[in-house]
């Protein structure tokens, strides 16, 4: 267990590269499991979520280590055929893209129900309809979904709600489905993209990733192919909403600004100046914020997970905000540790009322989820003082190498054991 101080209270200055999405690797790393040869994946983070998936990989009887020049060949032509260990998979959400990689790879899975954030009820309905329309036994037994299939057949599957959880396992499913699959409402996050070029790369025939409506003509054998995972689009709007709340001027790189527009186009309206320039984006902030009115919504809508560090940034704006959560039943963690550095938010229902203050007080705070962390790292820059962020193994899910980030922006921090 470590935590995190943070001297906040001066303007960011200066360049941090942003690094490959976690979302993303944790699509991509699992889709591995299907094609023949040695699939290399680039620009993957060095986080926890991925060092687990890397674990489970391994413990599955697959071949899959980090190479010298930071990428990782995955290797899955020998598989055991035990069900994964509960000890890994519960450490991230993402475990459940076993369900649907196995179920193409070897006809069935057995997976425990996943963990991750705690953002209220996670149902996986839409993933296990989407296994059922596609020709699988699905159940669920103390805690474990086992899905079965002698012959996957394409489908055509409406989502009820849009899920990028099951749109990336049931296209996963899908690749090995005899025949056509239509996935209608499926999300349109960048990295259901990122999945569907790396799958295509590899042999698969997926076509309208990135629109709500996904073909799949399953079947295809699939060889191994080389694949860089896309620039993670919410490290990047962490650092720039904490440019723009702290003031100063920074650059980052290896970003899409595309990816980035529903982000820039608010810290835009909050008075911010955002430069983009090819793969690069540069936040100069002199003033203190504007408030905003935001809703968090499916891609291409503002993202739910830059939500809690923008609520950071709006403790400090000069009027009264309204920020609504439209993906996740409970996501204000975070707010009682910004109340605890003098912010002042009401949380009702779905929607968090800020009252913009003049400043944030340094104080001890907790995070208790990844979002939360991101959001008391940028509350931690803008304070006065120094603020002790405790649960930092939160964040190290999933951001890298953030002190030489910070420090890099001119930001005192250390990191240190808890007792
Ligand atoms: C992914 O979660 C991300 N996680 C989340 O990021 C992110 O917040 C979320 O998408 C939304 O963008 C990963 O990619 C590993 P969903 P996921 O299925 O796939 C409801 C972070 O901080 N729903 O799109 O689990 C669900 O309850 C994490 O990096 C159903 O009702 O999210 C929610 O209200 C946190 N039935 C909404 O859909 C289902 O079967 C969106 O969930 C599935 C979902």
């Amino acid at each position: 267990m470590a935590k995190l101080l943070v001297d906040g209270g001066r303007p960011l200055r200066g360049t941090v590269r942003i690094s490959g999405r976690k979302n993303s690797a944790v699509a991509v790393m699992p889709a591995a499991l299907l094609p023949q040869g040695t699939s290399r994946l680039e620009n993957l983070p060095r986080i926890t979520d991925v060092e687990v998936f890397l674990s489970i990989l391994r413990q599955m009887g697959a071949e899959a280590a980090w190479r010298e020049d930071g990428s990782i060949e995955v290797n899955a032509e020998r598989l055991y055929r035990l069900p994964v260990s509960f000890e890994l998979t519960r450490r991230l959400r993402a475990s459940y893209y076993l369900l649907g990689a196995l179920l193409a790879r070897q006809g069935r899975a057995e997976v425990a129900l996943p963990g991750g954030c705690d953002l209220g009820p996670r149902p996986i309905d839409q993933h296990l309809k989407g296994f059922r329309a596609l020709g699988a036994e699905v159940s669920l037994q103390r805690g474990t979904v086992k899905v079965q299939a002698r012959q996957l057949r394409g489908a055509r599957i409406y989502f009820d709600v849009v899920s990028v959880g099951a749109t990336i396992n049931v296209l996963l499913a899908a690749t090995a489905a005899e025949g056509t699959t239509v996935l209608e409402n499926a999300a349109r996050e960048p990295h259901v993209v990122d999945l569907a070029n790396y799958l295509n790369a590899c042999g698969a025939h997926i076509r309208g990733a990135g629109t709500d409506v996904i073909k799949v003509q399953g079947g295809h054998p699939l060889r191994a192919a080389a694949h860089a995972i896309i620039p993670d689009e919410i490290e990047a709007a962490t650092f720039m909403t904490a440019a723009a709340a702290a003031g100063g001027d920074v650059t980052l790189e290896n970003v899409i600004p595309t990816h980035l527009e529903p982000v820039s186009a608010k810290l835009k309206e909050a008075g911010a100046l955002v430069l983009e320039n090819g793969d690069s984006v540069r936040v100069i902030s002199t003033e203190r914020p504007l408030p905003l009115q935001l809703k968090t919504m499916p891609y291409p809508g503002f993202p739910t997970d830059a939500m809690p560090p923008m609520t950071a940034l709006l403790s400090i704006a000069s009027g009264t905000s309204l920020v609504s959560e439209g993906v996740w039943e409970n996501r204000f963690a975070h707010v009682n540790e910004l109340r605890k550095m003098g912010a002042r938010i009401r949380v009702e229902g779905r929607t968090a009322v800020i009252e913009g203050v003049d400043a944030l007080q340094a104080a001890p705070v907790e995070a208790r989820d990844l979002r939360a962390a991101a959001a008391l790292m940028v509350a931690g820059c803008i304070a006065e003082g120094q603020t002790e962020i405790f649960g930092v193994e939160h964040l190290d899910r999933g951001y890298e190498g953030t002190e030489e980030k910070l420090r890099a922006l001119g930001v005192r921090v250390q990191r240190l054991r808890e007792e």
